[in-house]
């Protein structure tokens, strides 16, 4: 299965208007995080599978000349995205996929990357990529709802019609060691406003049930925290 099958499946999101309601579901988690990131003035991130570009946005604001680069497979995310940007802060949306970055060695000093990289239908050469444009020094944090001790996602391949990456934490700790990444940490993050309520809950594929909605809020996002030395 090549990225073709994730970009239609994405750019069909855009079509449907179902992007909008990424940054309401993700927001919190990946305010936290970047918080958490204390990105420096100047420093360059590259986010990874950057959708809309929202969490790009909140990347190039974090510190003062920060450059944020958003990359995504999808063509027309990356058209909303161009759309969405704003012009008084340093981002860019590319359109990439994670198996060929085209970007130099030792380009970022940051990698990110919200609720993609299950996607990829080649996760060493997405890991190894990763590993290859990042600095000496440089971090990549990674965060997502899809993995094993996670079991109301379990389905989410089937109904997306999608082989997705269906690692344990302790796997993708493994994976990101074998690309050659140290320090590898691995967390939960929940999201501070709690599963929101029953009655204005609304079902998606993803979160076919209250039930589901509750399990995946208490599992958490899995965030990944690897360090290229
Ligand atoms: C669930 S969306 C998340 C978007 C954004 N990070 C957010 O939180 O709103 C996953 C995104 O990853 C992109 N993606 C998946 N596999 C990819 C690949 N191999 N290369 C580049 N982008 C990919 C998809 O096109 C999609 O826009």
């Amino acid at each position: 299965m090549s990225n073709e099958k994730v970009a239609e499946t994405f750019d069909r999101w855009v079509e449907d208007g179902r992007d909008e309601g990424l940054e309401k579901g993700h927001g919190n988690v990946v305010r936290q995080v970047i918080e958490k990131m204390q990105i420096a003035p100047g420093e360059k991130v590259l986010d990874l599978g950057c959708g809309t570009g929202w969490a790009t946005r909140l990347i190039a604001k974090a510190n003062a000349g920060v450059q944020a680069i958003g990359v995504d497979a999808s063509p027309r995310m990356i058209a909303k995205a161009d759309e969405l940007h704003s012009f008084t802060i340093r981002a860019r949306y590319d359109f990439c996929s994670f198996e060929a970055l085209d970007f130099k060695d030792g380009e970022f000093d940051r990698i990110f990357s919200m609720e993609a990289l299950y996607y990829t239908t080649d996760l060493d050469k997405t890991l190894s990529e990763a590993f290859r444009v990042l600095k000496p020094g440089g971090t990549s944090e990674i965060l997502l709802d899809y993995y094993e001790e996670s079991p109301a996602s379990a389905d989410w391949g089937e109904v997306m019609g999608l082989k997705l990456q269906r690692l344990t934490e302790a796997g993708w700790k493994r994976a990101f060691e074998k690309a050659g990444f140290q320090a590898v940490s691995t967390s939960r993050v929940v999201d501070s406003r709690g599963p929101g309520d029953r009655e204005s809950f609304e079902r998606d594929e993803c979160e076919p049930n209250w039930d589901a909605k509750v399990a995946l809020h208490e599992a958490g996002t899995l965030w990944v925290h690897a360090e290229k030395t």
